[in-house]
């Protein structure tokens, strides 16, 4: 008999396949999101669960579930799932790094261009039937190339995010824990604090895991230090930056712009910032293209069959209970 499994929510075929020659699947297949309620009900029984960045999985559940054999999460981010509960009961949670990479940094760099050459108001504009030939001053944005580019966290995405800039003959400037010399060469980048960071950048992108330490890491404080002139990206996760102080930063136009494709309370998006045309709203489609959402779905399938044939998965959260 094959084991059974909650899937939480439809993930593309590279991995249902995967998924469905292996297990005995509990698959929701409608187009929601699971409540908790129901996804506690519906893992009775169950061997495993693949969970998605929507779905909390939080203590309650994993103790409710002790005998889990895996977790295994549809997204490189697991700050939906509570690791050290997961740990505690010795419960691999997995996840899906690397294979978005490119397709995320690619979304930055997008919203970037976007933002600062005011795309998406052009659009707006011109469906309007506002067009009437072209003018000096019509809708001018400011310039990318050449510009300084602040990455704040220097991981896969931020090294990829510096590729790109690199064509467009941007500065590079960079906060993390780690120095990276290499890197530094190779981009003629800096490492400099966050705050000289803030001041001097043209565009800051956001680029670290949500943690404690990172939760509202952009804030009043933050803001205020930015050049009014300069950028915002953010296509980490939302909970980094306070929204409220975004919005009256904005509206104190004490920065330019932001483009946002991760929201803090997902998928509410705070009602100030919809009314705001310097704003780029996109609902978290940072590794939305059909490859990389494929390779996901493979990864995540694979992570979970790992396990089961006592192999290690491909990439894990909690290592730690691997070693035991
Ligand atoms: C992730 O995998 O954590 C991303 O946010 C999904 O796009």
């Amino acid at each position: 008999m094959k084991p059974k499994i909650l899937v939480t929510r439809r993930i593309p075929e590279e991995g249902m396949k995967l998924l469905e020659e292996k297990f005995d699947i509990d698959l929701n297949d409608e187009d929601r999101i699971l409540s908790k309620e129901e996804i506690i009900k519906r893992l009775e029984g169950k061997e495993a669960l693949l969970s998605l960045l929507t779905d909390n999985i939080d203590k309650e559940i994993i103790d409710k579930f002790p005998d889990l054999k895996v977790i295994s999460n549809y997204a490189v981010g697991f700050n939906n799932i509570d690791i050290e509960a997961a740990t505690a009961k010795g419960i691999p949670v997995t996840n899906t790094p690397g294979v978005l990479t490119e397709t995320t940094a690619d979304l930055a760099f997008i919203l970037l261009c976007s933002i600062a050459r005011r795309i998406v108001e052009a659009d707006k504009f011109a469906r309007a039937g506002k067009y009437k030939g072209w003018a000096p001053m019509l809708l001018l944005g400011n310039d990318v190339h050449g510009k300084k580019l602040g990455i704040i966290g220097l991981g896969r995405i931020g090294h990829e995010i510096a590729k790109r800039a690199k064509g467009f003959n941007m500065e590079l400037l960079y906060t993390d824990h780690d120095r990276d010399e290499e890197f530094e060469k190779q981009y003629n980048a800096k490492k400099i604090s966050q705050e000289e960071l803030l001041k001097e950048s043209d565009f800051v992108t956001l680029h670290v895991p949500l943690t404690d330490e990172t939760k509202h890491l952009m804030s009043e404080k933050e803001f205020d230090m930015m050049k009014d002139t300069a950028y915002l990206i953010n296509t980490s996760r939302g909970e980094v930056v306070d929204e409220n102080a975004l919005v009256e930063a904005l509206k104190a136009k004490k920065i330019a712009g932001a483009a946002l494709d991760v929201f803090e309370e997902e998928p509410k998006i705070h009602p100030g910032l919809i009314e705001l045309d310097n704003v780029i709203i996109v609902p978290h489609i940072g590794s939305a293209s059909k490859e990389t959402r494929g390779k996901m779905a493979e990864m995540a399938a694979k992570n979970m069959i790992n396990i089961f044939e006592g192999k290690e998965p491909l990439s894990i959260a909690n290592k730690e209970v691997l070693e035991k």
